[in-house]
């Protein structure tokens, strides 16, 4: 396993497993950040048109010297645009922001009641003209894929939601894992105010593996087979989250950093999330 290590989606398409988390920074942090990133090794940026930050993405990607086709970009269609009904408009802006003909992978930010079936369904057709290589879903429960599944022609290849020890998720891992969907961990070091990072137990564990409670949390992330997306903008912790490959979590630490789940999230609930 390394930074180079990819997992094969349900449609043959390779995705690195360690990507950058591209959230809450403007477009000059951006592009300094994603910019690091590639210098350290990352071939997969996280964004999402909600989070503002593709342009800046589209930046660096642009001014480094990295082939685009070895670069893997998942980006979102975000709520209003499904409310709106403004749904092509989106997803060529998000192409026009990142500088690029197509996305690797395109999902759903929110199931949005009402909408997200016909969302789907315009993913779909974004998928069967080529326009992005996989689609996939965010924040879905159990019930929202049966839903989508009932009129979906295209299995979701990805979905991504909240996971960490204190938010483990094994129901929801093990129904997409029947599913042939891939889970990808967002939120993945637990949020700044959840504080996991500061679990006394955690840090006396990090001391063991030489490595810093992030690290810690990464590399348990990688071993449980998720695609994992920490967000820094700090170069030197940007650097850190990808330096996870030098050690390995015993069984007996999975089962321990598992049974630190409190099973609430700390973002919003896709039950009730009102966006
Ligand atoms: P910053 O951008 O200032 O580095 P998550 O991906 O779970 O949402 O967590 C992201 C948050 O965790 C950000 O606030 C980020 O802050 C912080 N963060 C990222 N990497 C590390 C790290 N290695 N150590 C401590 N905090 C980190």
């Amino acid at each position: 396993m390394d930074i180079n290590t990819h997992l094969t989606l349900n449609n043959g398409v390779t995705i690195p497993q360690l990507a950058l988390g591209v959230t809450e920074m403007d477009d000059a942090q951006t592009q300094t950040a994603v910019t690091c990133a590639l210098e350290a090794g990352y071939r997969h940026f996280d964004t999402a048109t909600y989070y503002k930050t593709e342009y800046g993405i589209g930046q660096a990607i642009s001014h480094s010297d990295i082939p685009r086709d070895e670069i893997f970009i998942t980006t979102k269609l975000w709520n209003d645009d499904m409310r709106q009904n403004r749904m092509e408009e989106a997803f060529q802006d998000s192409l026009k922001q990142l500088g690029t003909d197509y996305v690797d992978l395109y999902l759903l930010h929110w199931p949005v009641a009402e909408c997200y079936v016909d969302a789907w369904k315009f993913l779909e057709q974004l998928y069967a003209q080529g326009r992005c290589r996989a689609i996939g879903i965010c924040n879905f429960n159990p019930h929202h894929i049966d839903t989508l599944l009932e009129a979906a022609t295209v299995v979701p290849a990805v979905h991504q939601f909240e996971i960490h020890p204190r938010m483990t998720q094994e129901a929801t891992r093990a129904y997409n894992k029947t599913l042939g969907i891939a889970s990808a961990a967002c939120s993945p070091l637990g949020t700044p105010w959840g504080g996991l990072l500061q679990t006394p137990e955690l840090i006396t564990m990090a001391a063991q593996h030489n490595c810093t409670p992030a690290q810690l949390v990464i590399r348990w992330h990688l071993q449980c087979g998720t695609i994992v997306l920490p967000k820094s903008s700090k170069p030197h912790r940007i650097k850190e989250n990808c330096d996870v490959f030098g050690f390995s979590l015993s069984q007996q630490d999975m089962d321990y950093l598992n049974s630190l789940n409190l099973g609430k999230y700390i973002g919003p609930d896709p039950e009730t999330f009102d966006f």
